[in-house]
């Protein structure tokens, strides 16, 4: 198998929230789809160790914002490399609540979907839901975030001038062809898993110098 193949899969870029009675949480996904359009459903695959996750299986609610080009790095970094057990995935974030009293991003969204969860395959490592969208709102107008546009955001250098910039010569890493997280070394450990969005070695591809 050729497993650059994968490579040629374009996504976007979305935030999917949930919440229970007590606990909220949301987190960066690239595996959103539409389904059919009579009626709407689209489908969402998600981590089972991911805390929005378990949300949603308790509520069987969801909402789901598109994101912009333009988001910053800080929203991906809080939705899509913390767990919402630990940090208030909200904090500075503008939001408002949907019908189901989800929280879904008003800032660098073009828009949301309200969704109730029709059918839950479980996939592995991951479940998919499979959802009703029961309300749709445009956001703001602007490009939407690609898959590919996101890695070569990160790919960016960041120039001297920045306070961030940081130095790294002749290095190698992997990176994770699912949310981007490099490993850095030589040789990637047998049966690693992405600590972010925790796949396995083969979703690595390796990179010379990291810099
Ligand atoms: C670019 C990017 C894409 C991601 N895509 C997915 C995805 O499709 N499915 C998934 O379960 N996690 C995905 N993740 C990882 C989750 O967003 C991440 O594990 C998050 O911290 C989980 O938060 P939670 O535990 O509060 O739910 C992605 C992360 C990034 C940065």
């Amino acid at each position: 198998m050729d497993t650059k193949a994968f490579f040629k899969l374009s996504y976007g870029l979305y935030i999917v929230t949930s919440k229970d009675h007590n606990h909220e949480s949301g987190c960066v996904i690239n595996t959103m789809t539409q389904v059919t359009s009579e009626p709407s459903q689209v489908c969402v695959t998600l981590n089972k160790e991911n805390y929005t996750t378990q949300l949603i299986q308790k509520s069987g609610v969801l909402n789901v914002s598109v994101l912009l080009e333009k988001v910053s790095m800080d929203t991906i970094r809080q939705f899509g490399f913390q767990c919402g057990k630990d940090v208030n995935k909200f904090e500075g974030i503008d939001y408002e609540e949907d019908q189901n009293g989800v929280k879904y991003l008003t800032q660098e969204s073009a828009a949301m979907f309200v969704c109730k969860v029709n059918k839950t395959v479980d996939v592995g490592t991951h479940l998919m839901f499979i959802c009703e969208v029961q309300d749709t709102k445009v956001l703001e107008e602007g490009t939407v975030l690609t898959y590919a546009a996101y890695h070569e955001k990160k790919n960016g250098t960041t120039p001297k001038s920045a306070p961030s910039y940081v130095e790294v010569k002749d290095k190698t890493g992997w990176r994770c062809d699912v949310c981007g997280f490099i490993y850095e070394g030589e040789t990637l450990p047998e049966g690693y898993i992405c600590p972010i969005c925790k796949v396995d070695a083969s979703h690595f591809h390796k990179i010379e110098n990291l810099s």
